[in-house]
C-alpha cells in the first residue's frame, strides 16, 4: 500500500511509467473506449480549500474507471465541526478505498496518511501539489518530448508548485530556474530537493533565458488573502508577459497550473497566445491522475 503525498513518494521510475500510462489513458479516452479497472471502488475526497480542476478530474477519473468519488467538505462534514483528522482517517478508510485531501499544513495530510490504511494522495497543500506536477510534466513531454536535460524557468512566489517543480527537477534531471523576489525564494533546504539543478535569479528575464518552458502561479495562494496588496508590490517585476518570452527558446512553451490572474504574474497576451498550453495541462490532471489511480489501486 502507498501514498503520494509527495513526488519522492514515488521512485523516478514510477514517475516515468505514471508520465507513459497517463499518455496511453488519454489515447483511450480520446478513442471512446471504455476501461474500467476501478469497478466498485471508492475515492474519498476531502477538500478545505477551493477547487475546480482537482475535484472535477478526481471525480470524472473515477467514474471514467469505472468507480465513484464522494465530496467532503468541512462545512458539510464532522471535520468542520472539530472531529480529529486521525478519526476521521481510520472511519475513512474502513469505508473507502482510496482518499484524496486538499488542505493547508502539510503536517494535516501527514497525520491523516499515518492513521489511513487505504492510500492517501495529496491535491494539494501548503508545501507541495505533486498531482499538478504529473500532468505539467506530462504537458511538456506532450508537446515537446522528454523533459530531462531541458531548461524550465519558474517566476514567481516559492510556494507550493515551485517546490514540486523544484522536487521533480531534481527527480527527472531537468534544469529550473526560478526568479524571485527577496522574502519568497525557496529555503535553502527546499532547494536541496533539486540539488544541482536549480539555481536562483533575480530578473525573469535571466531565469527564463533560452528556456524550453516558463511556468509561473498565483502571487498570492490560498490562505495568504491577506497578504494580496504587499505581494502585489513584491511581485509587480515578476509577470510573465512577452519581453519575458522573447528571450525564452523560440520553441519554448507557457504553463500556469490555474486559477490565473491576468496581468498579475501573466499578460493576457501570453496566457492566451500561441505558446501557451494551459487547455491541455488542465485537461491532462483527469489523464494523470487515473495514472495514479489506476497505479495506487493496483498496489493495495
Ligand atoms: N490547478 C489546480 O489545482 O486547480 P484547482 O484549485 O481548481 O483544483
Ligand atoms: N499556489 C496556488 C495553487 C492553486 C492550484 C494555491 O495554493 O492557491
Amino acid at each position: 500500500m502507498r501514498h503520494f503525498l509527495t513526488l519522492s513518494d514515488c521512485t523516478s521510475d514510477e514517475i516515468h511509467h505514471l508520465l507513459r500510462r497517463a499518455g496511453e489513458l488519454k489515447a483511450i479516452h480520446q478513442r471512446g473506449e471504455l476501461h474500467q479497472p476501478l469497478l466498485g471502488r471508492v475515492l474519498g475526497m476531502i477538500f478545505e480549500k477551493a477547487s475546480t480542476r482537482t475535484r472535477v478530474s478526481f471525480e470524472s477519473g473515477m467514474a471514467q474507471l469505472g468507480g465513484h468519488a464522494i465530496f467532503l467538505a468541512p462545512e458539510h462534514s464532522q471535520l468542520g465541526r472539530g472531529e480529529p483528522i486521525a478519526d476521521t482517517a481510520r472511519v475513512l478508510a474502513r469505508m473507502t478505498d482510496a482518499v484524496m485531501i486538499r488542505t493547508f499544513g502539510h503536517e494535516r495530510i501527514e497525520q491523516f496518511a499515518e492513521h489511513c490504511s487505504v492510500p492517501v494522495i495529496n491535491g494539494l497543500s501548503d508545501q507541495s501539489h505533486p498531482c499538478q506536477l504529473l500532468a505539467d510534466m506530462q504537458t511538456f513531454i506532450e508537446h515537446r518530448g522528454p523533459i530531462a536535460g531541458r531548461r524550465v524557468a519558474w517566476v514567481g512566489d516559492a510556494n507550493n508548485m515551485c517546490t514540486s517543480w523544484i522536487e521533480a527537477a531534481g527527480m527527472l534531471g531537468f534544469e529550473l530556474r526560478i526568479a524571485a523576489p527577496e522574502g519568497y525564494r525557496p529555503s535553502a533546504r527546499t532547494l536541496e530537493l533539486g540539488g544541482n539543478w536549480v539555481s536562483l535569479h533575480d530578473d525573469p528575464r535571466d531565469a527564463a533565458a533560452a528556456a524550453d518552458l516558463v511556468t509561473t502561479d498565483v502571487w498570492a495562494s490560498m490562505g495568504q488573502e491577506e497578504e494580496q496588496a504587499q505581494r502585489e508590490r513584491a511581485f509587480a517585476d515578476f509577470c510573465v508577459n512577452d519581453s519575458v518570452m522573447a528571450v525564452a527558446a523560440q520553441e519554448a512553451i507557457f504553463m500556469h497550473c490555474l486559477p490565473a490572474h491576468r496581468e498579475e504574474e501573466v499578460s493576457t497576451s501570453v496566457l492566451e497566445g500561441g505558446q501557451s498550453v494551459v487547455w491541455d495541462e488542465a485537461e491532462n490532471r483527469l489523464h494523470a491522475q487515473k495514472a495514479l489511480l489506476e497505479w495506487l489501486f493496483a498496489g493495495q
